[in-house]
């Protein structure tokens, strides 16, 4: 591929080399500027979002055309479709539906670390993060759609592969490497049909997608905002929920006071005792902080404009750095460090940051927090995560941020763990 999957090492080598600075690197030949400023991400996708245009191409190139890529009125019309399921879903529901899948996923990592795993799958962690978004919104076990994880992943790659190629040169790349894609693409567009045959249970979010999918002229493919939907939405929370794990491994002192806090909860009370846990909040936020799961978000500016000390011209390339805010040496002394609950909390605490900011803030901001909670509520509460190498991450982007070989991290039950 093109590099592409790198580019996370090198925002985190950036963000301690140029620490709280807005910088162009050159990207696969394209200017890029870099923003590791909060002020200037604020002005960006914030202040003056009109003046900065969504940058998606490379994605809907591989996924086609969705809520996630589109703006204007393809974008209000996607929103209106999605927008009030996403925000107003029920907490409570939510929690149990996530501690649920949580338990049975930790049953699986419990195995694997007894039979020697010396990492935790991602795909385990995916399949819990699928399965708690499509019965949640979709109100269908996942197992029930028959789709293949593995292919929706597979697309995530290609999608990312994508990402900094100059314009006027996807060919090149397509030839190089992604022949696959086409074919990728028709399978998985045939096992989503399944959505449309009558064959599952269509809930109100889904037929109002159906329904605009019908309707002549409104460009929207039922498929294309479903694979984004799963690829975003699953990935991001799984991805996140790896990096957890390696935190409380990383952290075992941590660890132990989140558990005692977590264990003064009384489970039955659910999603209204937890949503007060500050202390596992605040984890939560340090998480995405030390570790965006998606890291960077990318613009284009439409008119001439001023960054801080940088002069932007129309047509300028942008990219926030969700890396270089979140360690930004302004925000606190060590950001390097998980800090201690309620210590970052300012403009670059991960909750804040994480999920952007502006009119395209993540739709999934708060299903992702209550998701991540009761997840790593319900691992606490059964297991202890300890590191099984003190290796520093090798970070591997695939739309979302990964680390090569897996977190390093294995699971005992708290019955067994030796202290
Ligand atoms: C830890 C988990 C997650 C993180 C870190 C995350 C982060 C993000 C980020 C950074 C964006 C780009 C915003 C921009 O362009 O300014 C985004 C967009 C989006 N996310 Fe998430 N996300 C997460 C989970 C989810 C979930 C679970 C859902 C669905 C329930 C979701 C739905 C969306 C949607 C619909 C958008 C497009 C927003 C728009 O343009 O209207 N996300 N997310």
């Amino acid at each position: 591929m093109n590099g592409a999957g790198d580019i996370c090492n090198q925002l985190y080598a950036l963000a301690r080399e140029r620490n709280g600075e807005d910088v162009v690197l050159d990207l696969n030949g394209v200017p890029m500027l870099v923003l590791q400023r909060h002020e200037s991400a604020d002005q960006v996708l914030r202040l003056r979002a009109a003046q900065y245009r969504k940058n998606m191409a490379w994605l809907r190139q591989t996924l086609g055309a969705s809520r996630f890529t589109e703006e204007g009125d393809a974008w209000q019309a996607r929103r209106r479709l999605t927008h009030a399921y996403f925000t107003h879903f029920d907490r409570g529901r939510t929690c149990d539906l996530a501690g649920r899948h949580g338990q049975l996923a930790l049953r699986r990592m419990l195995d694997d670390s007894a039979a020697g795993a010396a990492a935790i799958d991602d795909d385990v962690l995916r399949r819990l993060t699928l399965s708690v978004l499509v019965e949640n919104f979709l109100e269908i076990p996942f197992p029930a759609t028959g789709f293949d994880m593995a292919l929706i992943t597979e697309m995530m790659e290609y999608g990312s592969a994508y990402a900094f190629v100059p314009p006027g040169r996807t060919g090149d790349f397509y030839q190089q490497g992604l022949r696959r894609l086409p074919a990728l693409r028709r399978e998985i567009m045939r096992q989503m049909r399944v959505l449309r045959d009558g064959h599952l249970p269509v809930n109100p979010l889904l037929a109002g997608m159906l329904a605009a999918d019908a309707e002549p002229g409104s460009g929207i493919v039922l498929e294309h905002e479903l694979i984004t939907f799963f690829a975003a939405g699953a990935e991001s929370s799984a991805s996140s929920l790896g990096w957890a794990c390696y935190l409380l491994a990383r952290h075992p002192e941590a660890q132990e006071r989140l558990r005692e806090e977590v264990l003064r909860l009384d489970p039955a009370a659910g999603w209204p005792a937890l949503s007060r846990c500050a202390p596992l909040a605040d984890f939560v936020s340090e998480v995405l902080r030390l570790f965006p799961s998606t890291p960077i978000v990318t613009r284009q500016a439409t008119v001439a404009d001023r960054i801080g000390a940088h002069e932007v011209a129309a047509g300028q390339n942008v990219m926030v750095s969700l890396i270089g805010i979140g360690h930004d040496r302004r925000a606190a002394s060590d950001p390097w460090a998980l800090a201690a609950p309620g210590a970052v909390r300012g403009p670059c605490g991960g909750t804040r940051m994480a999920f952007s900011i502006g009119p395209y803030i993540c739709g999934g901001k708060l299903f992702a927090l209550v998701e991540l909670m009761a997840v790593v509520a319900g691992f606490l509460r059964q297991a202890r995560f300890e590191l099984t190498s003190s290796a520093l991450p090798r970070f591997h982007w695939k739309v979302q941020m990964l680390r090569e070989g897996g977190q390093p991290v294995r699971v005992v039950p708290w019955s067994c763990a030796v202290d």
